[in-house]
């Protein structure tokens, strides 16, 4: 219950744009996002390239209404990936493609989403394609096979919560597609996704292995679930996959101690770090994994 409370609050449009301006919800917040600014984001990198652990940047901010600032957006992955190149980082970017303006006009998203990956291609820096509500996923999947076609750098997140999952993976396979293999975050009803916990991680598992023996050229397990890890390795260590070859991902303040260790055991480790002001929505869904978070909020306001 507290978890669809939560995920109504990341759709209620008076909480958006309200609660942001309370200084203890700005507190609470700056525990999963070094600052609103690209340039913090940027020196977090530069942090966590030293621990071996590469960097997955992404600005806050979906289903833009205006083309101007669909532009805008696409303008600003351009300047980061510019600035990830002069500071010689070892990051990516991801994109969500509503932001890039999906819902204005098809055509601006994918437009948008080829010039970021060419331009990506040109530097050699990589361009993960985020997954949004399941009303996307068509769209999505199709312009990812669409770049995907033209340019290697580029990967798409797959929700192991929806049961079309494991068709749409392997309708991808042929291509080759570098994969983001997550959960879920979104508030989806039961006819299109599994309700029950048990259910998801038992498909993360099965698309896990799935992954683990297509031999794509990236499969980045996405979670901070400790058991799934395991089990993630162990799969990976029957087949002999090599350590260096099993990539998994986190986002910023969740689990730092499991990410430094997975990096120092010689996995590929990256950190996803978001930043940018329309961090309200975002932020409840952080809270609606991990209802037990809601308690930093309290002690944030008391404080
Ligand atoms: P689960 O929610 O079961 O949590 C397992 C354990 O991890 C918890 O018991 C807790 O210990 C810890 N944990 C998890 N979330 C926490 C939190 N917020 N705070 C503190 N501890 C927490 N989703 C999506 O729909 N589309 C997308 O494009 C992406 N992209 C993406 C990229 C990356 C790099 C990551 C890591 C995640 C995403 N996600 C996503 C989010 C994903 O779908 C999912 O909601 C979260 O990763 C949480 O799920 P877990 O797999 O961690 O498991």
């Amino acid at each position: 219950m507290m978890r669809s409370l939560l995920l109504w609050s990341s759709r209620n449009r008076w909480m958006n744009e309200r609660l942001p301006e309370y200084a203890f919800v700005r507190r609470a917040v700056s525990r999963f996002m070094p600052g609103e600014e690209a340039a913090s984001a940027l020196d977090e990198s530069v942090r966590l390239n030293d621990k071996r652990i590469f960097t997955v940047l992404t600005l806050l901010g979906e289903n833009v209404t205006a083309r101007e600032e669909a532009a805008e957006v696409c303008a600003h992955y351009h300047s980061v990936l510019g600035q990830v190149e002069e500071q010689g980082l070892n990051s990516e970017v991801s994109v969500k493609l509503t932001q890039l303006g999906l819902d204005l006009d098809p055509q601006i998203a994918r437009e948008a989403l080829s010039s970021l990956v060419s331009r990506a291609a040109e530097l050699g820096k990589f361009v993960w394609v985020d997954m949004e509500g399941s009303g996307y996923v068509d769209t999505t999947l199709q312009m990812f096979e669409h770049v995907r076609r033209a340019h290697a750098n580029v990967g798409v997140c797959l929700q192991a919560y929806l049961y079309r999952t494991r068709e749409d993976l392997a309708r991808l396979l042929p291509l080759s597609p570098a994969i983001r293999l997550v959960k879920g975050a979104y508030a989806e009803p039961a006819d299109r996704a599994y309700p029950k916990k048990k259910d998801v991680d038992e498909n993360y598992m099965e698309l896990a292995v799935v992954l683990l023996e297509a031999s794509v050229p990236r499969a980045a397990f996405a979670t901070h679930d400790a058991e799934i890890i395991r089990s993630v390795q162990a799969a990976a260590a029957e087949r002999r996959i090599e350590s260096s070859a099993l990539e998994f991902q986190m986002l910023y303040g969740i689990a730092r101690a499991k990410q430094e260790e997975l990096a120092h055991q010689g996995h590929r480790m990256g950190v996803l770090i978001s930043y940018g002001s329309a961090w309200f929505a975002w932020y409840m869904r952080r809270l609606a994994e991990r209802p037990a978070n809601l308690g930093f909020l309290m002690r944030s306001m008391f404080r």
